[in-house]
């Protein structure tokens, strides 16, 4: 199995003992440590190594910006970083892309390596090498690709997540299921969400996004097949932020791909039997139940979406489970039809 894996990632079962010899192997002049509030307070202790070298940053997706940039810049300067300095980042998918983007241009680039702490940094943000940092409102605006020197998956790190983080991640557990993987489909669905292995689900469902990404590092193609559920999720996700009850990323990818699998019925190009088989295990899990802003307010999000052309609006839709074909665009009164 780990032959699939990225030859960058190691699934460990001693994030202490695996670190450690990664820095023996890239002999940093010195490093240093990236976290958060949470993950200084619940992931640090757990690594026994030198921690004298920490930046702290504020959590939260608010904070994945280009003055949090200047911030981590300014503190590797004082800690006298060179280009052989070594930068660790501990914690979610913010610290993750946030810290891969301050290293990778930190005088050019100086080596990091990612501990991902989230369910969905550790089968999703970690593999496939997007960095960046959001710029006025506008999401992972400003970045580049570039695989981290290591990335160190353990799911000890796991233990503290909320439930609902921990929900939030595996709605890309789902996704990958269902664009790439039947067999981990039939799986999801004939296991109770209390009884799944996450020591042998987690790998499995970072192999499908490695191949994917391995096969279309640059998004011309196949890679699109990821951003199933995240054309209406991510509308989704950028209407509620703005309100008093934001959604997690994976709430709003399952509200995405529950209404994409029905543009996909529409189009013709999904069976109503497996659209309803999704809609069901989506709404056993995701219990919220709030009403999806208007077909108008959607549009307007939509239109601001990267990747759209002045044909329209293009999707990731699903043709089967298992298989999702990509670049479907949608006529506006099925769009219409369905947002409704
Ligand atoms: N680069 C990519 O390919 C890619 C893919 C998907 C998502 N992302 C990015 O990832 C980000 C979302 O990642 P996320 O969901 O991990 O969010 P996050 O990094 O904001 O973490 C979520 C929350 O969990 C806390 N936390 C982290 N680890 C913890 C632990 N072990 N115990 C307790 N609390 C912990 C964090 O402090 C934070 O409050 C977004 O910015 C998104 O753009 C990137
Ligand atoms: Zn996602």
């Amino acid at each position: 199995m780990s032959n699939n894996l990225p030859s960058y990632l190691s699934i460990s079962t001693s994030a202490t003992q695996d670190l450690a010899q990664k820095i023996d192997h890239l002999q940093p002049d010195k490093y240093a440590f990236l976290v958060d509030e949470h993950t200084r307070e619940f992931c640090l202790p757990l690594l026994n190594l030198d921690k004298s070298l920490t930046i702290e940053i504020s959590s939260g997706e608010l904070n994945k910006t280009l003055s949090t940039c200047e911030y981590i810049w300014q503190k590797m300067t004082d800690f006298g970083f060179s280009r052989k300095s070594l930068l660790i980042n501990l914690g979610g998918g913010v610290i993750g892309d946030m810290g891969g983007f301050c290293a990778s241009t930190y005088k050019r680039g100086i080596p990091f390596i990612n501990i991902p702490t989230t369910l969905l940094s550790q089968v999703d943000a970690s593999i496939g090498g997007k960095l960046g940092v959001d710029f006025n409102g506008l999401k992972n605006h400003i970045g580049l690709f570039q695989e981290p020197n290591a990335v160190i998956v353990d799911t000890v790190f796991l233990k503290t997540l909320s439930a609902r983080e921990f929900k939030s991640g595996f709605a890309e557990i789902i996704k990958h299921s269902l664009i790439q993987s039947s067999d981990q489909w039939d799986y999801l669905i004939n296991t109770p969400f209390e009884e799944i292995n996450w020591e042998t689900l987690i790998p499995r469902s970072i192999q499908v996004k490695n191949e994917i990404v391995t096969a279309d590092p640059k998004e011309n193609g196949l890679r699109k097949t990821l951003n199933y559920g995240h054309t209406i999720g991510h509308a989704i996700e950028t209407y509620f932020l703005s309100t008093e009850k934001p959604l997690t990323h994976g709430e709003a990818i399952a509200i995405g791909m529950l209404i994409e699998n029905k543009l996909a019925v529409q189009s013709g190009i999904l069976s109503s039997n497996e659209e309803a088989d999704i809609e069901n295990y989506l709404s056993e899990i995701y219990q919220d139940r709030r009403k999806i802003p208007s077909y108008e307010i959607l549009m307007k999000y939509l239109m601001q979406d990267k990747k759209n052309d002045n044909m329209g609006i293009r999707f990731s839709l699903l043709e089967r489970i298992g298989h999702c074909a990509y670049d479907v665009l949608v006529s506006d009164d099925i769009l219409k039809e369905v947002l409704k």
